[in-house]
């Protein structure tokens, strides 16, 4: 990739401006050197030939509506460049017979599609696979979507979505990786690796879409689609890392966003989409808008009509329009009247047939039926349970009751004991319920139909009607422990459904408190699209399992987690919070002048008390401050200490000096287990105010009982630098902290410095 990143290394007053800021990854360029020449060489070949028509149908990108006559014109006389939604493989040669065989310079089509988190092998939500914090696991989930979609020719995946987010009232919280940008980068490349493969003309891979560009999470309120602030520095801090590390993994395509950026429309933003991501990050990939997102830009008061907002969107640099018709509308009068340039409309095509060539659709445009339809193989079956087990986190466990004891008897209860839509999630467009293993299911074949006690009480999650709840906790009472599955189900997060009460919806609370007045253990598992205000779950639980919209085999998953047979390792992506007010919490925050201390709630209050009796820090008189579980923490039914930090040197030279910060971990339990060791730093003293802790590493390792091992971390000026008032990128002089602990706020801190 040609990169142009930033200017020169130069020392200044200020500190050492460094390039890049993207995590490295080892992913080929999709097409280089030769190969690379090659398709540019045809593409060239290809544009000569076409009509100012069939140019702007390349741009178009229309939803399936099935082979009728109407679509195979469209296809024919060169319409359309790109399908979304067409998911049966016959239907798919036909419209591709009609591109390859029937259109004047028979360049193929692309059909995408939004696999999110597999295609018919559903694995746990994104929010969940990034409890792993393995991207291993997430690559290999990847992989399995693409080979079961690629194997109904689907070829382009609207996938992965970094947007880092941090408010847990936007409802697509759960398609995310959560609220920090170093966890984000890492676990979006290794997804864009599985999808994309090594050599992306291999006919069961898709090209990925890195989305949103950028800056969605923030959207206000946590109100989807409104309108977001963010300052470059920030901008390039928090929200840009993780498309900058995509990028440079080689992600084939991006996806703009619906929000604006202090006003400025993304689908409009020449600023993001030439100057950053083209110029200075050296991407050659396609961008394609949102769901009609450039004809958005007529009621956002940017564009006056489509003509304009089509205008907008083609100097920013959107090639291809997603449904809202502007570029077949309106580019022809465009270019023709010079509003857009030839240049610029032979730009957005280059890209579109780069993506083409870089997929091997010209050499290899059909589905191969014979092969067609791979759906819930054994691997893939197994690779979503072994994500969903990954994925749970264990938030609380007094009195050891997890792992459940051999022979006890289990009353098995709640909504989302064997929700079998629900526990799939948002975005499983394509998943197939009766494929679904439940909770229910994965007791009854654990233990055998008799023996296990179960009644839902309620019959979804949002269920006020308490009729059956009495049925419940009579068949509770018969047994040694209650399984109390809640949540919320797949409907209530995901695009468009925010909430601003995070609690259990419907009639849980009351249910949960009757259960727990049975005086009997109850083990709560907690399955939901977001980070939820669960007090009322913590104040009536003995365990709590939370576990994200699991996917097709979370009911096995979660069953052997319960049982012990694996044991939990998974960590909060995102924090729980103490309130639902809380919006937007995380860990990074910066420290204010007046850091929450000494903290007097208002139930502590006398009537009357001063004006300054609360202290005066920064915290909520009725929740006090941070998150109830924070970002990072997870339990294990082993347990680890972690020993102090050491590091291999107090100072490090800004311009190229390292650090290598070390911990010995020991598994001090009795059964062998995993934990994520994670890397904080602090950067003291800025030119800016600096977060108080911010992510920079992490590694899951598994001990046996007694078990010790040393994990090492590297630190170099870059994973140190920041983007100062100018939008600079530097690493400032001064004193750092560096942590290695089990979770955001725990662990010791050691110093160096660098000079
Ligand atoms: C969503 C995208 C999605 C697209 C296509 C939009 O509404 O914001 O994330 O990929 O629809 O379905």
């Amino acid at each position: 990739m040609n990169k142009k990143l930033f200017p020169s290394i130069a020392f200044g007053l200020l500190g050492v401006i460094v390039a890049g800021g993207a995590i490295s990854s080892c992913v080929k360029s999709v097409a280089g050197g030769d190969d690379k020449d090659n398709v540019e060489a045809r593409i060239e070949a290809l544009l000569s030939q076409m009509t100012i028509e069939e140019k702007i149908g390349q741009l178009n990108q229309l939803t399936g509506t099935g082979a009728n006559p109407q679509r195979l014109a469209e296809v024919r006389n060169g319409f359309v460049g790109s399908l979304l939604n067409e998911v049966d493989p016959d239907t798919v040669n036909k419209l591709q017979r009609e591109a390859v065989e029937n259109s004047r310079l028979g360049i193929p089509l692309i059909v995408a599609r939004d696999v999110i988190h597999g295609f018919k092998t559903i694995f746990p939500i994104p929010l969940g696979q990034a409890s792993s914090w393995d991207p291993a696991l997430i690559e290999e989930g990847a992989r399995v979507a693409a080979d079961e979609a690629s194997s109904v020719g689907v070829r382009w995946t609207f996938s992965p979505m970094v947007d880092v987010s941090r408010d847990a009232r936007w409802g697509r919280i759960a398609e995310s990786f959560g609220e920090d940008p170093y966890l984000a980068s890492t676990l979006g490349v290794a997804m864009v690796k599985g999808y994309q493969g090594e050599d992306m003309t291999q006919p069961n891979t898709m090209a990925a879409c890195v989305k949103h560009f950028v800056g969605y999470g923030a959207s206000e309120g946590g109100k989807d689609y409104n309108t977001t602030w963010i300052p470059e520095p920030h901008l390039r801090d928090v929200y840009l890392p993780p498309f900058h590390a995509c990028a440079d993994a080689g992600a084939a395509t991006f996806m703009c966003s619906f929000n604006d950026i202090n006003g400025m429309p993304t689908n409009a933003d020449t600023h993001l989409m030439r100057d950053i991501l083209r110029d200075e990050w050296g991407w050659d990939g396609v961008m394609c808008s949102d769901w009609n997102s450039i004809g958005q830009l007529v009621p956002q008061g940017y564009s006056a009509d489509l003509k304009d907002a089509a205008e907008a969107a083609a100097k920013a640099g959107v090639d291809v329009d997603m449904m809202s018709y502007a570029y077949v509308s309106h580019m022809k009068d465009l270019v023709e009247q010079g509003k857009v340039s030839e240049k610029t409309l032979d730009d957005l095509v280059r890209n579109v047939l780069r993506l083409k060539f870089r997929l091997g659709l010209f050499e290899n445009p059909y589905v191969d039926t014979a092969n067609a339809r791979r759906f819930y193989t054994e691997g893939n079956l197994a690779a979503a349970q072994h994500a969903a087990e990954q994925s749970a986190i264990l938030l609380k466990n007094e009195g050891g009751v997890l792992p459940l004891k051999p022979g006890v008897r289990v009353a098995l209860t709640g909504p989302m004991m064997d929700a079998k839509h629900d526990q799939n999630g948002t975005w499983s467009f394509d998943a197939e319920k009766e494929h679904t293993v439940t909770v229910l299911d994965a007791f009854n074949d654990m233990y055998g139909k008799d023996k296990v006690v179960a009644a839902p009480g309620l019959t979804y999650s949002r269920d006020t009607d308490k009729a059956g709840i009495a049925q419940a906790v009579v068949k509770a009472r018969t047994a040694d422990v209650i399984v109390f599955v809640c949540g919320e189900e797949a409907v209530l997060s995901g695009e468009a459904h925010c909430r601003t009460d995070l609690t259990l919806p419907g009639a849980q609370k009351e249910m949960l408190k009757a259960l727990k007045a049975t005086g009997k253990p109850v083990v709560s598992v907690v399955m939901t699209g977001r980070p939820m205000e669960i007090n009322d779950v913590v104040a009536n639980s003995d365990a709590i399992l939370y576990c994200f919209h699991p996917g097709t085999m979370g009911g096995p998953a979660i069953a052997n987690v319960l049982s012990g047979s694996v044991n939990p390792s998974g960590h909060l992506p995102a924090g729980i919070p103490r309130a639902s007010a809380q919006a937007p919490l995380y860990y990074s925050h910066k420290n204010t002048g007046r850091p929450a201390e000494g903290m007097v709630l208002m139930d502590e209050l006398p009537q009357e008390a001063g004006q300054t009796s609360t202290g005066c820090t920064s915290f909520y008189m009725d929740c006090g401050d941070g998150a109830l579980y924070p970002f990072g923490y997870g339990l294990s039914y082993t347990d680890f200490s972690y020993g102090p930090v050491v590091l291999s040197t107090d100072k490090m030279d800004a311009k190229d000096g390292s650090i290598r910060a070390t911990c010995e971990i020991e598994n001090t339990g009795s059964v062998k287990g995993a934990t994520v060791a994670q890397l904080y730093v602090r950067d003291v003293v800025g030119s800016l105010c600096r977060p108080v802790k911010e992510l920079k590493g992490f590694e899951k390792i598994e001990l046996a009982p007694g078990e010790k091992r040393t994990v090492s971390f590297t630190l170099t000026p870059d994973d140190l630098a920041f983007h100062n008032a100018r939008s600079e990128r530097v690493t400032e002089p001064g004193e750092f902290r560096v942590w290695i602990a089990q979770d955001s706020a725990s662990g010791e801190s050691k110093s160096f410095t660098v000079e």
